[in-house]
């Protein structure tokens, strides 16, 4: 975008065309006040706080040129004769503004004045006091005083429930749209929306169960008033109260990142925290109201060993005694291999690599797994993303035109909610979003392909989109010259006929060669996969990846592929090496036994002990509780008395995310830091 010169408040200032004078003048470093412009939403000029004087030079009609005043400059002009909001207006080339002096502070107060009619003025008892921009600019640039007499003001009843998270206090709110900006253009849910007219305008819930959307809670951090409250802070604390920790969600892949916003060693809040290169300045519901568990009042606090008669609590020594002691012997008696450790995909990337160390080193047993063994897992483990996954760089915040983004077998809203929001803004970007998957999802909504395919199909839809590929000449040339095997992978993928795997796939010809010269035309190209395409086994993987590298979106920043893993930090516990086939950096030289076939070797007497952290497959899967029954010694490290642990003979606590430093490795490789809060 070419540049314009402009000069706000005597500052000569460059910015690309189109940007507005609120941002242009963030660049000259003023502050323009507002409250309805967020830099995140499309502009409105709902609130007018952001009023400015604005000329632009003087045009002589029948030339079309600037007029040249005495002084041999050009003449200026008050754009249409009145003070314009600057959120709105788009800087122009000779453009002057003034941001400060009688008029524009003149409108500043009244419009202040104006927001304040029927605001409550109760600062003393809202949530939002001490981090409050009505607050902040009402000092700054308010009247100081206020001609409404209390009892002109609106009193409603307060608060109401927008849903079950989210209360409305109507007399705080100024009507300036950002929580139903928010719902509408990002998290593409639009439950909200206005009811009634004049000073009974109200934002009301729209959707039936209320507020139903899973990002609901982002719109209490960009309400600049007090208007939007949540129940799991309302009236519980005061900001300044409050130490900020920067932590790591790990609730799911995406690994927003978020503080813990602490009073003392009580967790009053979660806030998401900036980072554009994983979750913006946004977080979901279960990242935000889903941490509560670290306060549990049934939390275990020591360790416990079973003893006649029931649990006895005793010390950590006694505790790390007794069951090396035990697995020592087991291991004397029956030999390693008797042995299996399961470790939890939600634990930090230390935690899963110690404890890989001690059953491959210490133990010598490979009997490792992150899974719990459940029939529905695949047998195999998908690696395909460690090897072909973004590449370092990659910036979702970054893609839209040029960006190819397909999304195959996964629904990102239940599996990894924030990528809703990320992919939709490559779309919204001009990106191409295909979705794919035997099922509609939210997602698809912002789509421009779009397809139902049939479940148990998604290996035959990816070989057809490569079959689309070679027939209509699609690949990448440069890449595909340096591929071992492509000839080979072109014949497997010939001696199905096209139709018929098109036949097989159940979705339209037309769709899948759209989708295909889509993915293979884009600068960028990313996969992204989930459940239901993972549930397919590692073959599906393997084609999605061939399908990234046919069409040349590999090896590099922003093109790959994103797995949207069951766990919050799979990726890691597979880089750390806690599975069964190889450790870290392929140092196992012996596979050991996956969870599903430890619960086979348990019952069958082969598998004597095993140490179980942060996972409880007894809870729903019966061969594994019926396994672990014959074990003669299990240790289990949880938060809670699980299911699992009630099995064990030792049962050790564990900390929390909060307790503790460590890092968790997103689904697109991203190794991040959280630190101790408690
Ligand atoms: Fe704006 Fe808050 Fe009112 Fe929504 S509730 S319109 S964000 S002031
Ligand atoms: Fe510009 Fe609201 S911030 S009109």
């Amino acid at each position: 975008m070419p540049d314009v010169n402009l000069v706000i408040d005597g500052q000569a200032v460059t910015v690309p065309a189109g940007t507005n004078i609120v941002d242009a003048a963030r660049v000259g470093g003023v502050a323009v006040p507002v409250f309805c412009y967020h830099p995140k939403m499309k502009p409105v000029g709902m609130c007018r706080m952001c009023l400015v004087e604005v000329y632009t030079p003087k045009i002589d009609p029948a030339t079309r040129q600037p007029v040249i005043g005495a002084d041999g400059k050009p003449e200026l002009a008050l754009m249409m004769g009145k003070l314009q909001a600057g959120c709105v207006t788009p800087v122009s080339e000779g453009m002057v503004v003034k941001t400060v002096g009688e008029r524009v502070e003149f409108a500043q107060r009244g419009v202040l004045e104006f927001l304040l009619t029927s605001h409550p003025l109760d600062c003393p008892v809202c949530d939002k006091g001490g981090e409050c921009p009505l607050q902040n600019l009402t000092m700054e640039w308010g009247p100081g005083n206020s001609r409404y007499d209390y009892s002109d003001k609106h009193h409603n009843v307060k608060p109401i429930a927008l849903g079950d998270l989210i209360y409305l206090d109507r007399e705080r709110c100024i009507l300036c749209a950002r929580c139903v900006r928010f719902q509408d253009e990002i998290a593409g849910d639009p439950v909200l929306g206005f009811d009634n007219r004049g000073r009974d305008w109200e934002i009301i819930s729209k959707s039936d169960p209320a507020f139903d959307s899973k990002f609901s809670g982002n719109t209490t951090d960009i309400c600049p008033v007090g208007a939007l409250t949540s129940s799991d802070f309302r009236f519980k604390a005061r900001v300044w109260e409050l130490r900020s920790v920067p932590s790591v969600c790990n609730h799911c892949s995406v690994g927003c990142d978020i503080s813990l916003d602490m009073r003392y060693n009580d967790l009053m809040r979660v806030m998401p925290r900036e980072n554009d290169f994983v979750n913006e300045i946004w977080t979901c519901d279960k990242g935000r109201y889903g941490m509560r568990y670290i306060a549990g009042a049934d939390r275990l606090d020591a360790p416990l060993i079973r003893r006649a008669g029931g649990w006895a609590k005793v010390s950590w020594d006694e505790a790390y005694q007794y069951v090396a002691d035990r697995l020592t012997l087991l291991r004397a008696n029956y030999g390693a291999a008797a042995l299996g450790g399961l470790a939890g995909a939600q634990l930090p990337n230390e935690d899963l690599y110690t404890f890989q160390k001690l059953f491959r080193e210490t133990l010598g047993s490979n009997n490792l797994d992150h899974r719990k063994g459940s029939v529905a897992e695949p047998a195999a483990l998908d690696d395909m993303p460690n090897i072909l996954g973004v590449g370092a760089g990659t910036n979702l915040l970054s893609l839209g035109k040029g960006t190819a983004v397909l999304v195959f077998g996964a629904d990102p809203e239940e599996e990894a909610p924030l990528y809703v929001l990320r992919l939709r803004g490559i779309a919204d970007r001009g990106g191409e979003l295909s979705v794919v998957n035997s099922y509609p999802t939210k997602l698809a909504r912002f789509a421009a392909n779009r397809a139902i395919v049939r479940a148990g199909a998604e290996a035959a839809f990816a070989q057809a989109l490569l079959g689309v590929i070679f027939e209509e000449g699609l690949q990448n040339d440069a890449l595909a010259a340096r591929l071992r095997g492509l000839d080979d992978l072109k014949r497997s993928v010939g001696k199905t006929p096209l139709a018929d795997l098109i036949a097989a796939s159940g979705v339209a010809e037309a769709s899948i060669r759209a989708i295909a010269r889509s993915f293979a035309a884009a600068e960028n190209g990313i996969i992204v996969y989930g459940a239901a395409a993972a549930a397919a086994g590692p073959a599906l993987a393997q084609a999605l990846a061939n399908l990234a590298l046919v069409a040349g979106k590999a090896g590099r920043a922003n093109s790959g592929m994103i797995a949207l893993t069951a766990a919050g930090n799979t990726r890691g516990a597979l880089d750390m090496g806690v599975r069964p086939d190889r450790g870290p950096g392929g140092s196992a030289t012996t596979a050991g036994l996956s969870a599903r076939e430890m619960w086979a070797a348990a019952r069958a007497g082969t598998l004597k002990g095993m140490y179980i952290a942060g996972l409880n497959p007894a809870k729903s899967n019966n061969a594994a509780a019926e396994a672990l029954g014959q074990l003669e010694f299990l240790v289990v490290q949880d938060l809670y008395l699980t299911e699992t642990a009630q099995l064990a003979h030792v049962v050790l606590p564990v900390a929390t995310v909060a307790e503790r430093d460590g890092t968790f490795t997103n689904a697109e490789r991203r190794v991040q830091r959280f630190r101790a809060a408690r």
